[in-house]
């Protein structure tokens, strides 16, 4: 399985955002995630789409995964597309045509996301997969960066890539979102996600390229001692 790390913009330095994102690129991560928040579906604020575009101006060649934490995610698709998002990811609990706001994502070309929050049950997002080319897991209340790991997520991630490797859609990418260091990282790659969103950790650190390899390989090793395990 191919691994992705995600830094989140949200834990940058907002006084120096274009460096910021050049940092990103420069660490040889496969995508900068950006946290869009409307104090309505969250009870916080980020940026919206000038940030978008200001990455895309910066750093090109970088991959934007645009997270959006909005209560009407529909109305606002076509604007972060048009800023330059790559990939979308829209909530399952949004107020919204959930089936519609995915097919309107793939009709731009750009790849579709569905994200459930940890309390959320992943019976919720199973009649959208073919709409999707990845899941994103919480694993914190949206809204904040900072905050501490939900362990009870992993039995979620486990449960969803059982289910689509038994319905052979093993192209579907899992990610997580919040709280992710090297261990609990290690903890999401041993239950089957692939793709990892980490932003006051990857932002911390000295240099962020060693750590994104860091983490990437720490995943695999979890990866492979999964498949030996299971014979
Ligand atoms: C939270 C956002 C996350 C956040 C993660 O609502 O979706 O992407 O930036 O931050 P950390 O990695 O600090 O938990
Ligand atoms: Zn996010």
């Amino acid at each position: 399985m191919k691994f992705h790390i995600l830094p989140s913009l949200l834990a940058a330095d907002f006084g120096d955002l274009a460096n910021e994102i050049k940092r990103v690129e420069e660490a040889g991560a496969e995508a900068l995630h950006l946290d869009i928040m409307d104090a309505h579906f969250v009870p916080n604020l980020s940026f919206g789409p000038d940030v978008v575009e200001l990455a895309r101006r910066v750093a090109p060649t970088l991959f934007r995964s645009v997270h959006l934490m909005l209560t009407r995610p529909d109305l606002y698709l076509e604007r972060f597309m048009e800023a330059g998002a790559d990939s979308v990811q829209i909530h399952v609990e949004a107020d919204c045509d959930i089936w519609q706001a995915l097919a309107a994502i793939r009709a731009r070309g750009v790849r579709s996301g569905l994200v459930l929050r940890p309390q959320t049950e992943v019976s919720m997002i199973k009649p959208y997969l073919l709409l999707c080319d990845e899941v994103l897991f919480m694993t914190v209340n949206p809204g904040y960066g900072g905050q501490a790991f939900m362990a009870e997520v992993l039995p979620r991630i486990a449960e969803l890539r059982a289910y689509i490797a038994g319905a052979e859609m093993q192209a579907l990418d899992i990610m997580v979102d919040g709280g992710i260091n090297y261990e609990t990282a290690v903890d999401c790659a041993a239950h089957g996600a692939n793709m990892f969103v980490a932003g006051s950790f990857m932002f911390k650190q000295n240099d962020m390229g060693a750590a994104v390899i860091k983490m990437r390989e720490l995943c695999a090793a979890a990866e492979r001692k999964l498949l030996k395990q299971s014979g």
